[in-house]
């Protein structure tokens, strides 16, 4: 499976949703997730992401791993999102800043 990590926190930019054949990304109020058993590995959506935030699972690196639970938790809760929209606001200014995990919002 597919992981969004870190760098998507607080920049949701969402191009990665318009290129999923299999519409698995799950919408939370600053940070996008990939459902793990609906993703079928295609890889499309990582070159889409301006920040680098999408991984393959085996390639998820070492300080990131609590996001492959995050994944799997928020894709039960949050809604499913198909289509781009607007960047959140303040995505240039967060973009690649460390320690993101405690500003997600549920
Ligand atoms: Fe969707 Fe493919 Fe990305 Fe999985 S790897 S989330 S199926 S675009
Ligand atoms: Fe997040 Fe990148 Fe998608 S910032 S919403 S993983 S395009």
């Amino acid at each position: 499976t597919f992981v969004v990590g870190e760098d998507c926190i607080n920049c949701k930019h969402t191009d990665c949703v318009e290129v999923c054949p299999v519409d698995c990304f799950y919408e939370g109020p600053n940070f996008l997730v990939i459902h793990p058993d609906e993703c079928i590995d295609c890889a499309l959506c990582e070159p889409e992401c301006p920040v680098d935030a999408i991984f393959s699972e085996d390639e998820l690196p070492a300080d990131q791993q609590a996001f492959l639970e995050l994944n799997a938790e928020l894709s039960e809760v949050w809604p499913n999102i198909t289509e781009m929209k607007e960047a959140l606001p303040e995505a240039e200014e967060w973009a690649g800043k460390p320690n993101k995990l405690e500003l997600l919002q549920r």
